[in-house]
């Protein structure tokens, strides 16, 4: 079995090109804080802490084949995380699945990458600080076409991991990794070291030398047939989610648990996941070929290639409806 050019498809295939849109939608539409733009014109308030302090939550959901996937589990656990920071969402579920639907339709993807975001907002006066009621939280969205972060060409050949040397995940008791947050400066300098090693992409450990997770992406790795997750110290993905399912359907034993490094450097196969990019084969880990044979294995193949088929026939899909326009 071959890995689905799932990129290509994407590009080229009918029924996944972009539908009609205006110009001005090209590189993408947006909403700030109760207004639709084109993305070339959106701009956040400097003052917001969202950019200042990192005083946010976010989701992002794909769109593939004009769907939007597991939509109210991107809206569930957004809530998660707003509840978790103190944030307010100034919009219901529902009228957030519109706005995140509307800015699709304006921008007539049908393989989409669907952000949004609520903010702090500005800095209330004095004492007035300690009070998260006091603050008026900014909501963000915004929509561009389909994000890979490994492409057909790396998705085919197999990512070449590096355990990152120089950085550890924030700890849990200091950030909370199930909250969709902004503290990326871990993940983001991992990532440099892993440019830096000429490898694809780096995986954060804990302080332990567990597995946490990669920018970006939750990790995976098969021993004898089995898949093994982190269980904590990492965000509960719903690509990862979608993975455990795939691969209970496909009769493999499942452990969520506690997973040091030395297993991964020990496993037969390894992946990545990510709405930004589904499930994607790792080659190498520090150098050394997994499974002592280059490129994905057999069992990440199947689900990476199950992933994209099922969604393709709408699985756990929202169908935008490019037919009618945004309600805007
Ligand atoms: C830190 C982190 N871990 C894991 C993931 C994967 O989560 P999901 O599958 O929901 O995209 C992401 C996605 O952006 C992430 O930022």
């Amino acid at each position: 079995m071959s890995i689905i050019q799932a990129q290509h498809i994407m590009l080229n295939d009918p029924s996944h090109v972009r539908v009609a849109f205006e110009p001005k939608y090209e590189h993408g539409s947006a909403f700030i804080n109760g207004t639709y733009v084109d993305l070339d014109h959106a701009a956040i308030p400097m003052s917001d802490l969202g950019f200042m302090q990192a005083d946010a939550a976010y989701d992002v959901v794909s769109v593939s084949k004009g769907f939007l996937f597991r939509l109210e589990d991107h809206l569930e656990r957004f809530e998660n995380a707003c509840a978790k920071f103190r944030l307010r969402n100034p919009y219901t579920r529902t009228e957030t699945a519109d706005i995140l639907n509307n800015l699709v339709k304006q921008a007539g993807t049908k393989e989409a990458y669907v952000w949004w975001a609520v903010t702090r907002g500005h800095m209330p006066d004095g004492s007035e600080r300690k009070n998260p009621l006091a603050y008026d939280n900014c909501f963000y969205a915004f929509v561009v076409p389909y994000l890979f972060i490994a492409d057909d060409e790396q998705r085919t050949r197999g990512i070449d991991l590096m355990v990152s040397q120089k950085y550890i995940r924030i700890p849990p008791e200091s950030v909370d990794p199930t909250a969709k947050n902004f503290h990326w400066m871990d993940l983001k300098l991992a990532l440099f070291e892993a440019g830096d090693n000429k490898a694809d992409w780096s995986v954060l450990c804990d302080a332990n030398g567990n597995l946490t997770e990669a920018p970006g992406s939750n990790i995976f790795l098969i021993k004898d047939g089995a898949l093994y997750t982190p269980d904590s110290g990492c965000l509960e993905g719903i690509t990862r989610k979608t993975t455990l399912e795939l691969a209970k359907e496909i009769g493999m034993p499942i452990f969520v648990e506690t997973v040091h490094v030395e297993q991964l450097r020990n496993a037969d196969e390894a992946f990545l996941t990510s709405t930004a990019g589904g499930i994607m084969p790792v080659n190498t880990v520090d150098g050394k070929v997994l499974g002592g044979k280059a490129g994905p294995g057999e069992l990440a193949t199947k689900l990476h290639n199950l992933y994209w088929t099922k969604r393709w026939d709408g699985w756990l899909g929202t169908e935008v409806d490019y037919s009618q326009p945004a309600k805007v």
